[in-house]
């Protein structure tokens, strides 16, 4: 009995194999069938969209049907790009999908005659001519992730600090960066017109790509008479794959100040007798940077920086480690604003600097800052107390930036 039960379930599943082995063939009737909205321009758009909605699950993005249902579904999901799918007639695929056939359900209740057709029409665009085929490619293809890359920050500098942005490629860029003396808001603000009569720091520098992802930097700080020469190297770029800008800079800086009066008898903290010398005038500052740009309106930044001063105060170690932050935040069409905060160890030093950006385009930039110092240079900045809001007050300034 159990024998024969066996052999009529085998028997039962060989008819229906047999049964959908069958070619599926429309009737001849249908094959005059013509599309009534082959010339609605919206046609092929909503059929992409209902295909991707319902279809796509057995029928696969591209149309040669989902890999998991091939191997599962008997018969399998069909080839939409094949020949033996792209030379039937609209009026058969109309009708195939109206009507259905095992796992393959009819839509004629579920989609409108309109989104029917239009089914047919996106079905067809996997033929690129349009008529039946005997080669065929696929139109329609996963989208990759692009590999463009995603410029962060639109320039090299947030406001006093380095960005992991790179200038663009044959171009040279100009910046001022401008430092008022403190103010606070008391009477004196407005006698020293905002600061602006007051003693005040300016560096001047220029920007040069020297390679793909190289570029180099020249300035010029009133402030301790610097000059520096800074190198930027990216290392590797944001795109829709990487999550990260890393990006190395050194900057070596010179003090061409006139040399310190030293009273006779100075030695250095080891107890050998001082003796100013040119090594004495150099200072250096190592960067690993980290950026993301989050969205169209947020775009951060963080690293690791190391000043080496040659020469410190007694007191003070040669080295000084400092944790950059920047935050750029887009506030409107033109206008941005970007803020930079330190953390710097070893000082009684937090620099942080607000700016906001006005009309910037791809020629210029122009900035209004407000700071807590009128240091520019990490060197300098790190090194060199900030100013107290209720003691000194804050500094006012600008930045201007030009790319030739
Ligand atoms: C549950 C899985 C599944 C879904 C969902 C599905 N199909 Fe199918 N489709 C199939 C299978 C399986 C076949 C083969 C049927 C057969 O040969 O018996 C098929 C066959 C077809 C055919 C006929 C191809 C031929 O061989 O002539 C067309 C046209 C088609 N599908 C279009 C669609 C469209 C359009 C949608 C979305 C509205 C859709 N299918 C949704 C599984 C599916």
């Amino acid at each position: 009995m159990k024998r024969k039960r066996s052999i009529l379930t085998l028997i039962f599943f060989l008819f229906i194999f047999s049964f959908h082995a069958q070619q599926w063939k429309a009737p001849e009737t249908v094959n005059q069938l013509k599309n009534p909205y082959a010339g609605d321009q919206n046609q092929l758009a909503r059929g992409m969209k209902i295909f991707k909605n319902m279809c796509v699950a057995c029928h696969g993005i591209d149309g040669k049907g989902d890999p998991l249902m091939l191997k599962t579904l008997n018969p399998p999901p069909a080839d939409l790009t094949s020949e033996k799918v792209q030379n039937q007639t609209d009026g058969a695929l109309f009708w195939k999908i109206t009507t259905g056939r095992g796992a393959m359900a009819g839509y004629e209740n579920i989609l409108s005659e309109k989104e029917r057709w239009a089914l047919v029409q996106y079905i067809r665009s996997f033929n690129k001519n349009n008529t039946p085929v005997k080669y065929r490619k696929p139109v329609v293809t996963v989208p990759k992730a692009s590999t463009k890359h995603i410029q962060i920050f639109p320039f090299d500098k947030a406001v006093n600090l380095n960005t992991t942005t790179l200038i663009p490629a044959k171009q040279w860029s100009f910046i001022i960066q401008h430092r008022f003396g403190a103010i606070k808001a008391d009477e004196g603000i407005w006698r020293n017109f905002l600061g602006l009569d007051l003693a005040s720091n300016i560096r001047v520098a220029a920007v040069f790509k020297i390679g793909k992802n190289l570029q180099a930097e020249i300035g010029r700080t009133r402030y301790g008479k610097f000059y520096d020469l800074g190198l930027k190297y990216k290392i590797v770029e944001q795109n829709e794959l990487v999550p990260l800008d890393w990006v190395v800079y050194e900057n070596v800086a010179i003090s061409t100040e006139k040399a310190p009066v030293i009273p006779e008898g100075t030695t250095f903290e080891n107890g050998e007798p001082f003796t100013y010398t040119f090594a004495h005038r150099l200072s250096y500052d190592t960067q690993l940077l980290l950026a993301r740009k989050f969205n169209r309106f947020i775009s951060a930044q963080t690293g690791f920086e190391l000043i080496w001063r040659n020469l410190a105060p007694p007191g003070e170690a040669n080295f000084t480690p400092a944790i950059p932050f920047i935050i750029r935040l887009k506030t409107g069409f033109m206008s941005a604003v970007s803020i930079e905060y330190s953390f710097v160890f070893r000082k009684r030093t937090r620099p942080w600097a607000l700016a906001y950006e006005i009309a910037s385009s791809g020629k210029h930039v122009f900035q209004i800052t407000l700071s807590n110092s009128d240091r520019i240079l990490p060197q300098n900045l790190y090194t060199h107390n900030s100013f107290r809001p209720g003691k000194e007050g804050l500094s006012l300034g600008f930045n201007l930036i030009r790319f030739f």
